[in-house]
């Protein structure tokens, strides 16, 4: 089914963060990130980003192996606290430029092409200590003055740019607000997204300025949902879920404004943030070029009462009372993590994107997390990953094929394993095993897993092989 429907110049690729790979965080005159304190400080029994896979000290040998995989690019992040240690410094640190002018050298060499993130989740601890980080507009500038200084250094090299990883969800996930009053809380949260959203579309009209060939766009945590039932009001429940927690985020950025559903929403609660005169403006200015955007799961959302309990942060639980509250899908099996796999989710997500916004799509993240190891036979037998992947490779095919879909490149999270997110190294995703556990890191050797293989032959047959069991 999938013969001859990806184009020739379709991106197969994958996925890694800087925190969660590279390690080295003492090293090359890097700052700490609140990425580092929050790995550090989540559980003394997870892996922290200090060593992570070590690909500071090995991205030569891995980045062979991704020459081996067959990737035709690769997508990764720049970890700021390499360029800015403190973020607010007048110079870029050297040796971090360095580094990655090494590392594209490096994909250079192999023909892969860089997709480059320019803030996933590590904003400098500094920024956070002197001015209260996204709290404060001075964050704005720092960024823009980081971007500039990528744009600078690494411009005549990449093309495909993205400002921020998961802005939705870094700001309810990996961004603890220490106020015990609800709303004032939430009122914080929601100026910090108003600040990145400002800093993000900044940066696009900055990209398109010194880089008119370039391409930029946002890329953010896709968590749509299906109506419980066909009720009506459970109809309206999902809408509102993925409007809130999803669509907003697209919305200011294609239309450059808030959309009313919107600033109703945040105006109702007490939340909208403060605007400054030229915001409007800024944030009208800085469309993209594209959505990339990241697909791990689906949910089922239903009318929740006014009277229930609200979570407005949760992950799996969300409960936002009035409007919608997440419950399981009973059509759906879920990851040892609590993850329900969707597939055809999967399809109905870039229909919905291209249809709401017709812009050119990219996946930069979709993979399962597992628990697994080494067989006695000395392999990882990842055939569950396989499964997974082809399945969701598979519903790609159609939406390109059948939905007429234009999608630049698939990047599965992640090429190697890494520190997950909020689970630790046990966790793993990768192509490519690293053998260490949480707090033993022993020799971080690298087993390529049987995924690895598959997918070499889903990219050496621009997707037309995607093995057995294929409908
Ligand atoms: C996305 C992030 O949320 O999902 C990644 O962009 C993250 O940084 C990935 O690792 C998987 O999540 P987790 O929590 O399982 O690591």
């Amino acid at each position: 089914m999938t013969k001859g429907i990806f184009p020739e110049n379709f991106l197969w690729g994958a996925s890694t963060s800087a925190f969660q790979v590279e390690g080295g965080i003492h090293e090359g005159g890097k700052g700490v990130s609140v990425a580092d304190v929050l790995s550090r400080t989540h559980s003394a029994d997870y892996a922290d980003s200090s060593v992570a896979a070590d690909f500071y000290h090995r991205y030569r040998e891995d980045i062979a192996l991704m020459a081996e995989l067959g990737l035709r690019s690769y997508r990764f992040s720049i970890n700021w606290t390499r360029i800015y240690p403190l973020g607010d410094e007048a110079e870029p640190n050297a040796e971090g430029i360095a580094f990655y002018h090494r590392v594209l050298d490096e994909l250079g060499r192999h023909d892969i092409e860089p997709i480059v993130t320019l803030y996933h989740f590590d904003l400098p601890q500094h920024l956070e200590d002197a001015y209260g980080g996204w709290r404060s507009r001075k964050t704005i500038d720092c960024y823009v003055r980081y971007a500039h200084t990528c744009f600078t250094e690494f411009g005549a090299r990449v093309r495909w740019w993205q400002t921020i990883n998961e802005q939705n969800l870094m700001i309810r996930k990996h961004m603890p607000i220490d106020e015990p009053d609800l709303t004032r809380r939430e009122r914080v949260r929601h100026q910090i997204d108003h600040h990145m959203f400002l800093a993000g579309a900044r940066a696009i009209a900055l990209c398109h300025e010194m880089l008119p060939e370039a391409k930029i766009g946002p890329t953010f945590a896709y968590l749509p949902s299906y109506p419980a039932t066909c009720r009506p009001e459970d109809v309206i429940a999902s809408q509102d879920a993925d409007n809130l927690y999803n669509y907003y985020l697209t919305d200011i950025h294609v239309f450059g404004e808030y959309p009313s559903y919107y600033v109703n929403w945040l105006t109702e609660h007490g939340w909208m943030p403060d605007f400054e005169p030229e915001d409007a403006e800024i944030l009208a200015a800085g469309r993209p070029d594209y959505i990339g955007f990241n697909y791990y799961l689906t949910y089922a959302a239903e009318w929740c009462p006014e009277d229930a309990p609200a979570d407005y942060l949760s992950i799996l639980h969300l409960s936002v009372p009035g409007r919608f509250r997440y419950v399981d899908n009973p059509y759906l099996v879920a990851t040892e993590y609590g993850w329900a796999i969707d597939p055809v989710g999967f399809r109905r997500s870039l229909r919905e994107l291209w249809q709401r916004y017709r812009l050119p799509l990219m996946i930069t993240e979709n993979g399962i997390g597992v628990r697994e190891g080494i067989a006695e036979d000395g392999r990882v037998h990842d055939d569950y990953r396989i499964d997974y992947l082809r399945k969701h490779i598979c519903e790609m095919g159609k939406a390109i094929a059948m939905d007429g879909i234009p999608v630049i490149s698939y990047n599965a999270w992640t090429f190697i394993d890494v520190v997950s997110s909020s689970d630790g190294f046990s966790k793993r995703y990768g192509f490519v095993f690293v053998d260490r556990d949480e707090l033993d890191e022993r020799k971080l050797a690298r087993v390529p897993k049987d995924s690895f293989f598959w997918y070499q032959r889903v990219i050496e047959s621009n997707g037309q092989d995607l093995g057995e069991g294929l409908e």
